[in-house]
């Protein structure tokens, strides 16, 4: 059994690992420059991560989407199943963990349980669940359903399945659960998670809903901004409601990470590439993304379609970290030492193994500062 107790005067790092050619930016020239994904690339990645120190990789995951040019072009694709990948990632690795997306929507707990006990045990402790409840009406028509329930209700139903599954997880005892969405009755087969109270949640929802629901029931919120200011605002909003739950959750912001020696060199690489968007596939991605994401639809409101969809994506809204090894060191103390930062989300748009191992000297800068210490060295990949 392992008992997560989070320090809060660390940082950790979770590399976003690649769900297709281009996570962001959705340039082409980063499609054609990243490695072909297959089982050695997404292995080498693993072993890439886990050797810079990276304390986790998160692999972001959707269903479904009408998206014939940006697959053409790879970009957010192709996307291999996130707790499938999982498996073969813990695999090659011995420190890193492994945060995976799985939908509330369209499953049932009893599925969810069983599969995030067998991914936590197989793993010694190493997996979390990044809880979503997906992008739309196209994935909701994959499993049968007319449609996605509304904003808020996705939300109450994610609450009572998280619930279910924890109760799978924690309970020795058959449970016996007649709610508004789920019936469920009996016990899983163990083998049951590894880590105690249960293996690490995270949701990424920035509405009032979205973060009522972290609140009640996640470990960690993905928070999406730009400066320091709107993840500080973040936190606030956060700690508000944490007030009233009485519980414990952590931020991690989403961040672009471009580290070059020379001066100016990381900016002129973000802008080069954002010179390469793929506009009518950024249109596609959009389309599915925006459309079902309250908080990024009112961070882009009174925008042109097009011009949103470029905002988004070339990653406009969210943290940049570009400069030498140093200069994203001092960022990323700056950014611990005036939020409630407790994990990072790094993105590198030009991925490559040789890419993420260069990271490490930002985290031996990180380390030199007080607010890193390998994964290898603690008893928790978060
Ligand atoms: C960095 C980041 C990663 C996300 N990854 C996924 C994902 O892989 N799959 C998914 O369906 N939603 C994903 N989301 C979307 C969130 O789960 C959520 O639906 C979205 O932020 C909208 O929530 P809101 O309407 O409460 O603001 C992600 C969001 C962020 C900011």
């Amino acid at each position: 059994m392992k008992t997560r107790v989070p320090d809060p005067n660390l940082l950790s790092f979770s590399y976003f690992f690649p769900t297709g050619q281009t996570d962001h930016i959705w340039s082409d020239e980063a499609a054609a420059a990243t490695p072909k994904l297959d089982r050695n690339v997404f292995l080498e990645m693993a072993r890439a991560a886990e050797d810079a120190g990276f304390d986790s990789v998160f692999i972001a995951d959707t269903w479904s989407g009408h998206q014939r040019v940006a697959e053409r072009y790879g970009h957010q694709s192709p996307k291999f199943q996130a707790p499938l990948l999982a498996m073969g990632l813990f695999a090659v690795t011995e420190h890193l963990g492994v945060i995976t997306t799985v939908h509330t929507s369209h499953h049932k707990p009893a599925h969810v349980a069983r599969m995030g006990a067998t991914l936590d045990a197989f793993s010694g402790g190493r997996w979390g669940w990044n809880v979503v409840t997906g992008f739309g009406d196209a994935e909701a028509r994959l499993f049968g359903e007319a449609g996605m329930a509304a904003h808020d209700d996705r939300y109450a139903v994610a609450a009572e399945f998280v619930d279910v599954v924890k109760r799978f997880w924690t309970e020795d005892d058959p449970i016996e659960h007649r709610g508004r969405y789920f019936t469920a009755e009996g016990r899983i087969k163990a083998p049951r998670p590894v880590q105690q109270p249960t293996p690490l949640l995270v949701s990424a929802g920035a509405s009032a809903a979205g973060m009522a629901f972290a609140a009640n029931h996640c470990d960690q919120l993905v928070v999406a901004g730009n400066t320091v200011e709107k993840i500080r605002a973040v936190d606030d909003r956060l700690e508000n409601l944490l007030a009233a739950s009485g519980r414990t959750v952590t931020t991690a912001p989403f961040a672009i990470a471009i580290v070059r020696d020379g001066e100016g060199e990381a900016e002129e690489e973000y802008e080069r590439l954002t010179r390469t968007l793929n506009v009518h596939a950024t249109m596609e991605l959009a389309a599915d993304i925006l459309g079902g994401v309250e908080s990024i639809k009112e961070a882009l409101a009174g925008e042109e379609p097009q011009e949103a969809a470029k905002a988004w994506g070339s990653g406009r809204g969210i943290l940049k970290l570009f400069g030498d090894a140093e200069q994203v060191a001092g960022q990323l103390v700056e950014l611990k030492k005036q939020t409630s930062t407790a994990n990072i989300l790094i993105n590198f748009p030009l991925w490559n193994p040789g890419e993420v191992r260069r990271f490490r000297s930002v985290l031996d800068h990180c380390r030199d500062a007080g607010i890193w210490v390998p994964p290898s060295e603690r008893s928790f990949s978060w």
